[in-house]
């Protein structure tokens, strides 16, 4: 990556953190960190765009659905940022499909490998040893339960229904092997959730 990206990405950082420095609900900062690293890292031996990559995992959670009352007028101003920036248009389309495109709940097709890799960075994230805290973290800014003896909606229901599959879907060898030791960190932590729970 020439100079210029290097600035770009860096008033990038700026930008994210000041939109989700206080996000309450493990999206924050941080995360963003984390998938820009990962997802760069995963990016290091295929022939990809790594400052499309880089970008869009910096900004991926700025138009999630979850975190703004609505996604259009969230995407245009990250559009208006990104062009502020001087970024070329086709970099920005590109950027802009992948954010609208990885989150889980859309299962969208992607139709580039930079989106691939940005969502197997994200995926990542969600699982293992900072997958546990998150969903907790989730969980508890939602007033969800940890678990419940009576079918309510609970953070442990979620492993289940979301986070023990989604190894399953990542794209790159080098993810996978990630997912892998992932999870075991969250299979060995749920036995030992359920056997405390359970008293043994
Ligand atoms: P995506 O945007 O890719 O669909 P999410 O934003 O749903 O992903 O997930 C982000 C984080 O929030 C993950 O770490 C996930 O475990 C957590 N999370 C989402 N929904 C729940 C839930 N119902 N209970 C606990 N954690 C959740
Ligand atoms: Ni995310």
């Amino acid at each position: 990556m020439d100079k210029e990206q290097i600035n770009i990405i860096s008033d990038t950082q700026v930008y994210v953190h000041e939109q989700l420095a206080t996000e309450g609900s493990g999206h924050d900062y941080e995360h963003s960190t984390r998938v820009y690293r990962m997802a760069l890292w995963l990016a290091e031996d295929e022939t990809v765009n790594e400052f499309v990559i880089a970008i869009a995992a910096l900004v991926h959670d700025l138009v999630d659905s979850k975190l703004v009352t609505s996604e259009t007028d969230a995407l245009d101003n990250l559009n208006y940022f990104l062009e502020g920036e001087g970024i070329s248009s086709k970099d920005i389309e590109h950027i802009l499909t992948i954010v609208s495109s990885i989150s889980y709940h859309k299962h969208a097709h992607l139709d580039s490998r930079e989106a691939e890799i940005v969502q197997d960075a994200d995926y990542l994230d969600a699982i293992g040893a900072i997958g546990i805290a998150r969903a907790f973290m989730y969980g508890g800014s939602k007033q969800q339960l940890i678990y419940s003896s009576q079918n309510d909606e609970s953070t442990l229901q979620h492993f289940y229904d979301k986070l023990l599959h989604l190894t399953e879907y990542l794209h790159t060898d080098k993810a996978k092997a990630v997912g892998e030791k992932r999870q075991a960190v969250m299979e060995d932590y749920l036995i030992s959730l359920l056997n405390e729970i359970n008293f043994n």
